[in-house]
């Protein structure tokens, strides 16, 4: 009997464990106890992974960065603004967090310099997790399981610089090259696995001057990390300056840091405010800028006239975007 009771008990433990880390968050309720790892096997991006998904940064322990960054849509949210606690609203999109690893800067208007001093942004901003980074800090040492987690990688106690550390380690495992597109830069004698007749004439259009995609989204992830005016600030409903905001040139109004392109055909809603819900939107947007915002203000030259795409190098652009989907996430939307 005893035995039997044991057993159900250790059963009932490991499916709380497992559908608390399969899944995006450990919990949202601030009273729940989650229940954590051994600590024998675990690794720095492990431990990251763990951190990235609890509540505990947040204030009243509602909202992780899973809240925000969700695995199922490649670490980006949904929703054009994301709610923090107490549901408040953000100003921005919130991107995914794949593929940030040769990142020079971070956030649309590029104000962190790395993983690790983007961390401290979000925990303490007042409409994400609202919490100051020394509380966070103590709260992590006090904790059972992270204290004996980060004494085992760390061989220390957890403190501000091991706890960026170990979320900055997970995010840059986040890389993704399991698209279609890598497999044809490989061999581009591959049929089927590679890309499709329809998407190498996407791909010519992406890099033809006439639609001038790769003149701002190049490099393997498809971004030179430059900042630059797509022509979505006109200093009246469209009134965030980007770029400005931090280095007040007035050069930079408007500006912002070109996102890179990988899985962004499931990163829905798109740019800095998620105003255009679909590739095709976007495709259209840049195909005329002036039928979607009028007087935008400091637009880029390459932007200023219509691109004059037709409506097949519109749908084989899209089909080239799409190309740049992973296969964990191909699989799971197919219709993307
Ligand atoms: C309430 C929603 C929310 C929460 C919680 C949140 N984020 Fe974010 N995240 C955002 C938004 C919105 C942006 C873009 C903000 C901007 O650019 O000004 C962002 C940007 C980022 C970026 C920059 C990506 C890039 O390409 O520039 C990283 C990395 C990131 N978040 C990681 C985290 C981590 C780690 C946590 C937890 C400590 C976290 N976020 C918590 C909403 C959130
Ligand atoms: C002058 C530089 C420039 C050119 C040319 C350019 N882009 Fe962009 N792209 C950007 C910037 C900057 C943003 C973010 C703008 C914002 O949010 O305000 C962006 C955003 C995007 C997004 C949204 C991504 C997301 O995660 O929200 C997509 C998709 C995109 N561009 C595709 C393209 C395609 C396709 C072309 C060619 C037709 C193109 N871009 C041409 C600079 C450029």
């Amino acid at each position: 009997m005893k035995i039997g009771f044991f057993f159900s008990l250790l059963l009932a433990f490991f499916i709380i464990f497992s559908s608390n880390f399969g899944g995006k968050h450990p919990s949202k309720s601030s009273n729940s106890t989650y229940i954590f790892p051994s600590t024998d096997s675990l690794s720095e991006e492990i431990l990251g992974e763990i951190l990235f998904n609890d509540p505990i940064l947040s204030l009243d322990s509602s909202v992780s960065c899973a809240s925000c960054h969700i695995k199922e849509y490649a670490f980006a949210d949904t929703v054009p603004f994301s709610k923090g606690m107490n549901g408040s609203k953000g100003k921005r999109n919130a991107p995914s967090v794949m593929n940030t690893a040769a990142r020079e800067s971070l956030f649309w208007d590029g104000r962190a310099k790395s993983l690790e001093h983007q961390m401290h942004f979000p925990v303490q901003d007042g409409l994400e997790m609202a919490l100051k980074f020394s509380q966070a800090v103590q709260r992590v040492s006090h904790h059972p399981f992270y204290s004996k987690a980060f004494q085992k990688v760390y061989r220390q106690k957890p403190d501000s610089s091991t706890i960026v550390q170990s979320i900055a380690a997970f995010e840059r495992s986040l890389e993704t090259t399991n698209t279609p597109n890598d497999r044809w830069m490989e061999d581009d004698t591959l049929n089927g696995r590679g890309l499709t007749p329809q998407q190498i004439s996407g791909r010519n259009v992406f890099r033809s001057e006439k639609a001038k995609c790769l003149d701002c989204h190049f490099t393997p992830d498809f971004t030179g990390d430059e900042f630059w005016n797509i022509g979505l600030f006109n200093g009246k409903e469209l009134n965030d300056s980007g770029r400005f905001s931090i280095t007040r040139n007035p050069q930079d109004i408007g500006k912002f840091k070109v996102p890179g392109l990988r899985n962004v055909a499931v990163t829905a809603p798109y740019m800095h405010n998620g105003m255009f819900k679909t590739l095709s939107e976007v495709i259209e947007y840049y195909d005329n800028p002036s039928k979607f915002i009028k007087n935008p203000i400091n637009i880029d030259h390459r932007l200023s006239k219509p691109l004059g795409l037709s409506a097949q190098e519109k749908t084989d652009l899209e089909a080239f975007l799409r190309s740049l989907t992973d296969d964990q996430f191909a699989s799971k939307f197919p219709n993307r």
